[in-house]
């Protein structure tokens, strides 16, 4: 009879574990498809860029950028001075956005691979090369811009 409790009691223990075990592991499983693993754009930041230094690192993913994945998509980027244009076979070129005849850095429109500082009328081709303006008028000044897998690293 002493026997018969002891395995009675024993048996339990084991059923009640093995119950509890199998709400543990569903929890766990539970608990882990709550955890989205590696999320997409997780590291863009919220403004699509980020700066160390003198190296700007932009997310062509991000709204604000995403119109440089298309080939003649440009955009003049004020927060980091620049103009920036994608000139086909995923090559992005970037420039400063002063113009080099008195500095203006808001006028700028870009059509037919072309640069246009509203200004003073200078135009300059999508390799920031002078075509027509003010006498004087130099090149944009271009800065490196190295383009892998939609970031784009351009360094002043
Ligand atoms: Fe651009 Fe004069 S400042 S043309």
């Amino acid at each position: 009879m002493k026997d018969r409790r002891k395995f009675l009691k024993n048996a339990g223990s084991t059923a009640l574990f093995a119950s509890l075990g199998s709400s543990f592991f569903i929890s766990c499983d539970d608990a882990s498809d709550d955890a989205s693993p590696n999320p997409p754009d997780n590291n863009v930041p919220e403004e699509g860029y980020s700066v160390d230094g003198n190296v700007y690192t932009i997310y062509l993913t991000h709204s604000s950028f995403s119109n440089l994945q298309s080939a003649g998509g440009w955009k003049r980027f004020d927060e980091g001075a620049m103009l920036l244009v994608n000139v086909g076979q995923n090559i992005i070129r970037a420039f400063s956005n002063a113009c080099p005849h008195e500095g203006c850095k808001t006028s700028w429109s870009y059509s037919n691979e072309k640069f246009n500082c509203g200004c003073h009328g200078a135009i300059f081709d999508n390799s920031g090369n002078i075509i027509t303006g003010p006498g004087g008028t130099g090149d944009l000044t271009s800065h490196n811009a190295v383009l892998k897998d939609n970031v784009l690293t351009v360094t002043k």
